[in-house]
């Protein structure tokens, strides 16, 4: 069936993926991204070039100014994406933005959604980041969220008032938990992309404390899959849900695989560990198998080397337009 959907955060990583098989999928699709600075426009234009069609409308703005209700005209589905992603930058003077990008633009975006006749869904890209370093592995949905960065405490007030929209007023939101997601496209700030585009280029990667930090690294298409299936699904109004890889393995572990990916020894130093990081990340992903039918299905050896193809293309293309 045939959807009139909104993705904002549409020309970033996970946003211009998503949009990317919601074309495919075919559905007419309302893209916003205000094309903040926290990293390159040129990447996220890039993204952009690649989305294509009649059935995608590309809007230049920032949902803080917009006017949000008429935004929501006939859309049936919300995919919010839009926000501030970082941990690490998320202290200090930063933390406004994570609080305007983040907790200000989701609260006005909700009440929006409150007199939509249309909305079926909305779907909010939460974060792993929520639990801070949590009490126990695999990472319930029902353990407590204690947050390490002020980034992960805008996420959580950001999925609290999804979670308080739809007791007071029936918004249909549904809360994903991503855990650190990965693949083509990736952020230029995310590990992944650092430290592939450094073993092409025979950089030195700068690796935070002792790299024995675990994180359950998601493929983006697997998160994309989550996505779709919680727009398109019966999840009950407020719910919340891990997505997690099932990856579960080291930094240290990462290097390993890169370095058999790219031939040849890595340059790797091992710096202070930085505040907001997390040891360990692991979700539980049974409550996506049941509420989602949402299982990970891309391994990180898979993932990693489909990252790699996309990084070794940048690169090379970089190197063509010197
Ligand atoms: P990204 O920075 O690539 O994409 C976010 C996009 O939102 C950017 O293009 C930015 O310009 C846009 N944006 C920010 N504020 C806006 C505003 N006011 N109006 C319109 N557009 C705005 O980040 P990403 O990695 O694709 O993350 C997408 C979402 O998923 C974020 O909300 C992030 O917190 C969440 N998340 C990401 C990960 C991850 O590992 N990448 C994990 C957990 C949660
Ligand atoms: C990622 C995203 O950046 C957040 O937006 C998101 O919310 C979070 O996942 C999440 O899961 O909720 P992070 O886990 O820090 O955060 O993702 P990466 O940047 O890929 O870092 C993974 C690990 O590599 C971290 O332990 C980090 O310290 C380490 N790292 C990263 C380095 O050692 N060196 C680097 O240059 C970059």
């Amino acid at each position: 069936m045939n959807l009139k959907v909104l993705v904002t955060g549409a020309a970033g990583f996970i946003g211009s993926t998503l949009t990317h098989r919601l074309l495919a999928d075919g559905h007419d699709v309302v893209g916003v991204d205000s094309m903040t600075a926290y990293y390159s426009r040129d990447l996220k234009q890039q993204n952009l070039n690649e989305l294509t069609g009649e059935r995608f409308t590309f809007i230049d703005g920032d949902l803080s100014t917009m006017d949000l209700k008429a935004l929501l005209t006939d859309v049936s589905v919300v995919f919010h994406q839009a926000g501030q992603p970082g941990v690490r930058a998320s202290w200090g003077e930063e933390f406004a933005s994570y609080i305007k990008e983040n907790v200000s633009v989701t609260q006005a975006l909700l009440e929006a959604a409150k007199s939509s006749h249309s909305l079926k869904k909305f779907v909010y890209a939460s974060s792993s980041s929520v639990y801070g370093n949590a009490e126990r592995f695999p990472t319930t949905e029902l353990d407590r969220p204690e947050p390490m960065s002020p980034y992960g405490v805008t996420k959580l007030a950001a999925e609290h008032l999804c979670s308080l929209y739809a007791r007071n007023y029936d918004v249909p939101t549904v809360s994903l938990r991503y855990f650190t997601v990965y693949g083509p496209k990736q952020r230029p700030d995310m590990a992944f992309t650092r430290f592939l585009t450094s073993a092409i280029k025979g950089l030195p990667i700068s690796i935070y404390g002792d790299g024995e930090q675990i994180r359950d690294f998601t493929y983006v298409d697997d998160i994309v899959e989550g996505n779709v299936r919680a727009g398109m699904g019966e999840a009950e109004p407020g719910t919340v849900v891990n997505l997690s890889g099932g990856s579960n393995v080291s930094v240290n572990h990462t290097l390993k695989i890169i370095e058999e990916m790219a031939q040849r020894p890595l340059n790797v130093h091992y710096t202070r560990a930085v505040d907001g990081d997390v040891v360990r990340t692991g979700g539980d992903s049974s409550l996506a198998r049941k509420i989602l039918n949402w299982s990970p299905a891309v391994a990180i050896n898979d993932g990693l080397a489909k990252h790699y193809d996309w990084a070794l293309f940048a690169v090379r293309q970089s190197n063509a337009n010197v």
